[in-house]
């Protein structure tokens, strides 16, 4: 028996596919139990045709999805174009042509996951993604087979590779977010639009497919409070630094007595937690769970080889249940409601830096402030900038959603205060 799968689109990833499948192809037959076969590429147009044939691409390019849709011997699609559409479109043709999908689509599986897989459920075919979340590290799978018996109460990820080799320039050559921006372009980490990336957008996607997996609970993109790195200033690393903290974009999921909630914040990480060791474009998830308590699965977020190893592990999952002829089980099988946590029960310390002019009574000021929220200063740094003007830093005590954005509100609306940042802290 031969499992052919049919590739669409061929760019970074999914030409990593067919490499992977011969440089491994005993180990890769064996665990399958079958061979696996490239039937049919779609590419964009003739153009793209021509050209990968020059390279000596000898596949079955098809430029229309209808002639994968209607081969009966293609039992796998793999989607590698990325974006919503037209992927959403192929996919859910794909399933409802009884052909089971593997993707790395994270942008599409955050917002249209759930509808997905019940069009997956309905026609008794099954959508595998492993590589969506931290493409090279196999947390999904781990998640859904290896913590079954556990319950975890809070993710921490370092989950998006370009604003943590930006990062990593920034605290440890001192570099401005600009200056490391535009080293992750120079090196092909940062796309020409470096949106996603560095505010948040991409790892707020990777939270909602984890909290799928590690709570049984679908968080809606549009409730993943995201935040991104373009306000971090070198004055806001160096005094991180001074306190024995890195700053990071984390990703955090957590499960509180009233719900769940998930954000992706700037984070000042004290230095001796794992996560502050996870450096350039590399990704970790950390994990912290009752049984196994804590633990961190450290690896390669991007990448050809290592993404279209998860895709090509999934498509042996799928080839050892096609030979079985059996119903493949979905990859996530823990689902509960969603309930979503209070903003009462969701307490964190918080750093503060604020811009004033330099003169007698403005501590005080947001002292008050600060105190008709009932929360107290731990540490306060003041720095005279010139020209009159006055930096202060302040690391909060503990506080409450309410609270931060209560205070946040109310020193954005301060007259002659300026709010330059918020950083949370672990
Ligand atoms: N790269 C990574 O390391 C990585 C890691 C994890 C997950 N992923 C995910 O994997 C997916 C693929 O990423 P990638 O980096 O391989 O992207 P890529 O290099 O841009 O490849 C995508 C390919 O699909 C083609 N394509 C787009 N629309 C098409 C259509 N309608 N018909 C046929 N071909 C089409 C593109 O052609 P054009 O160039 O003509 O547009 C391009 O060749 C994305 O969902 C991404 O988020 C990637």
């Amino acid at each position: 028996m031969t499992v052919n799968i049919a590739l669409l689109g061929f760019g970074t990833v999914a030409s990593g596919v067919p490499f992977l499948l011969q440089e491994n192809s005993t180990k890769i037959t064996a665990q399958a139990g079958t061979d696996i076969q490239i039937a049919k590429v779609l590419v964009r147009d003739v153009a793209e045709k021509d050209v990968l044939r020059a390279q000596g691409h000898a596949y079955d390019f098809v430029t229309d999805i209808s002639a994968i849709l209607n081969d009966d011997a293609i039992d796998i699609v793999i989607e590698l174009m990325g974006r919503i559409e037209p992927a959403k479109t192929f996919i859910t043709q794909a399933l409802q042509a009884k052909k089971h999908v593997v993707t790395a689509n994270k942008d599409l599986l955050a917002m249209h996951g759930a509808d997905l897989l019940k069009v997956a459920k309905d026609n008794g075919v099954a959508l595998y993604y492993e590589a969506a979340v931290a493409g090279g590290i196999p947390i999904l799978r781990t998640l859904a087979h290896s913590y079954t018996a556990d319950k975890i109460t809070k993710i921490l990820g370092v989950v998006n590779g370009t604003s943590n080799f930006m990062m990593t320039k920034m605290v440890d050559e001192g570099w401005t977010y600009d200056e490391a921006l535009a080293e992750a372009s120079r090196l092909g980490y940062a796309e020409s639009d470096p949106t996603n990336d560095v505010d948040g957008i991409d790892a707020a996607y990777k939270m909602v497919i984890l909290s799928q997996f590690a709570f049984g609970m679908t968080i809606k993109f549009d409730d993943v409070r995201h935040e991104g790195i373009r306000h971090i200033t070198p004055e806001d690393v160096k005094l991180a630094q001074k306190l024995g903290f890195v700053i990071k974009l984390v990703g955090e999921i957590v499960e509180r007595p009233s719900g769940i909630y998930a954000e992706v914040v700037p984070t000042f990480l004290p230095k001796d937690h794992q996560l502050a060791t996870v450096n350039g474009v590399m990704n970790a998830v950390f994990v912290e769970s009752i049984g196994i308590n804590e633990a961190m699965f450290y690896g390669p977020g991007a990448g050809q080889k290592p993404t279209a190893t998860s895709v090509v592990a999934d498509v042996i999952e799928l080839a050892k249940g096609i030979q079985k002829g059996a119903v493949l089980p979905a990859f996530n099988t823990f689902a509960r409601e969603t309930v979503y946590a209070t903003k009462e029960d969701l307490v964190d310390k918080y750093y503060f830096a604020i811009e004033t002019d330099d003169k007698a009574g403005q501590l005080l000021h947001l002292a008050e402030l600060f105190h008709a929220e009932n929360v107290s200063f731990e540490q306060v740094f003041q720095e005279n900038l010139g020209d009159n003007r006055a930096s202060i830093a302040i690391i909060a005590h503990k506080m409450d959603l309410n609270q931060f954005d209560s205070l946040v509100e109310k020193i954005s609306a301060l007259d002659g205060f300026t709010l330059r940042n918020t950083i949370k802290v672990i």
